[in-house]
């Protein structure tokens, strides 16, 4: 059982926050929210590094322990940090509630320290059938990031709501 967060933000006006927790069965459960981004869909990815020196760019490839090829988040052939799309209401609004397996915030594949990064494209999840969909899903720039670091264990969601209100 671990907490992590994440606070995203970059040259735009685009920004989040997201919390993750394991559970006792492996399974991680992503919560957060996102403003200031176009409507629809929109990837999201850890990458690699936790190396911001050069923005999004230095942040590196999908992160993807098990060298698998680019996918969706329920798959189980997938880049371990593959998250999907966040779904952008006509505020340019987005929650985010996701769940997902061979995630892990300790041990050896532990996500604490790299990137996790919201698009200016939507992820096609591996399926459009060129090189570019199976190595990033054709996701396009990085619109927002932050690196991922440990978070107090007992962060309810009216805390988050609270910590995204500051902030935003
Ligand atoms: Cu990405
Ligand atoms: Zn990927």
């Amino acid at each position: 059982m671990a907490t992590a967060i994440c606070v995203l933000s970059g040259n735009l006006s685009a920004f989040g926050v997201v919390v993750f927790k394991s559970d006792v069965n492996g399974c991680v459960t992503l919560k957060g929210e996102f403003t200031g981004l176009t409507p629809g869909k929109h990837g999201l990815h850890i990458h690699t590094f936790g190396d911001l020196t050069n923005d999004w760019i230095s942040a590196g490839s999908h992160y993807n322990p098990n060298n698998e090829i680019h996918g969706g988040p329920q798959e189980n052939k997938r880049h371990a940090g593959d998250l999907g799309n966040v779904d952008v209401n006509e505020d340019g609004f987005a929650k985010l509630d996701l769940a997902i397996q061979h995630f892990h915030l300790t041990g050896i594949h532990s996500v604490i320290g790299r990137t996790l990064m919201i698009h200016q494209n939507e992820d096609d999840l591996g399926k459009a059938e060129n090189e570019e969909s199976l190595a990033t899903g054709n996701a396009g720039a990085g619109l927002a990031w932050g690196v991922i670091g440990i978070c107090q264990s007992n962060i309810s969601e009216e805390a988050l709501e609270e910590k995204f209100n500051q902030i935003n």
